[in-house]
């Protein structure tokens, strides 16, 4: 296929200044090729950050116009800090914040209206999980996004696939599970517009770490990862990158 790798560290509310100068210094002295890479750290450390070797993101905007909302960043403001990406619907922010499918989706049109690209996150929890509905609990959060967004503007999003039980535990995904519902996602996109599916670099996120990056990222229609725990730790954030190329 043509879609070129996409590895995202997220950092969620983590990291200081010093991890800052750390990651600028060691991200800048170790180029990965073949691979677009986005940091996103929280939002008060975007403008510490400037390289050419990678492009930063936001981990959340607010849907509404600039204005009388106390506590929340904008697209216009992620975009003047020297942003290119945002991550919307993250499953922190669906538990913590309350956001419906689709109040997501209305985030990621306000991105793209930003001019960012939005990483769209997606994923079940462990009960739909064993109660074998995977396909329909995903297909909900994907049909917000077909009602809210174009074929245009989705051809210029991002998805990423996070299963909620495998967030922060250590239990990451098979390879096979991974693929079987990356297949799924592309599928569900083609019978939107076939390029659209064909182009649509979807994401794996959940405990990926140096060690498993590389079988889950060689499967077929997983075109790189969303990385939390592992993207804090420079070395192992460059050897997930290298991964993917
Ligand atoms: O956004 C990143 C994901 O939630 C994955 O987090 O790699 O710590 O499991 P994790």
């Amino acid at each position: 296929n043509n879609r070129t790798p996409f590895v995202a560290g997220n950092w969620k509310m983590n990291g200081d200044r010093s991890l800052v100068t750390t990651f600028s210094a060691s991200l800048d002295s170790h180029a990965v090729s073949n691979v677009d890479i986005v940091l996103c750290p929280p939002a008060v450390y975007l403008p510490l950050f400037s390289s050419a070797n990678f492009s930063l993101g936001g981990q959340d905007l607010s849907a509404q116009e600039p204005g009388a909302h106390t506590g929340d960043v904008s697209g216009e403001m992620l975009k003047d800090v020297g942003c290119s990406y945002v991550i919307v619907g993250h499953s922190e922010r669906r538990e913590d914040h309350g956001e419906s499918n689709s109040d997501v989706a209305k985030k990621a049109s306000k991105a793209l209206a930003c001019g960012l690209t939005p990483i769209i996150c997606i994923g079940e929890p462990l009960a739909v999980r064993e109660a074998g509905e995977v396909e329909a609990f995903l297909s909900e959060q994907l049909k917000a996004l077909v009602e809210h967004l174009s074929v245009d503007d989705l051809s210029k999003s991002v998805i990423a696939y996070e299963p909620i039980w495998a967030i922060g535990t250590g239990k990451t995904a098979s390879p096979e599970q991974a693929q079987d519902v990356h297949k799924f996602i592309r599928e569900f996109f083609a019978n939107e517009d076939k390029t659209l599916a064909e182009g649509l670099r979807i994401l794996y996120g959940g405990s990926v770490k140096p060690d498993n990056a590389k079988t889950l990222f060689a499967q077929a229609d997983v075109d790189g990862g969303l990385i939390g725990g592992a993207s804090l730790k420079v070395e192992d954030f460059i050897s997930i990158c290298q991964a993917a190329n």
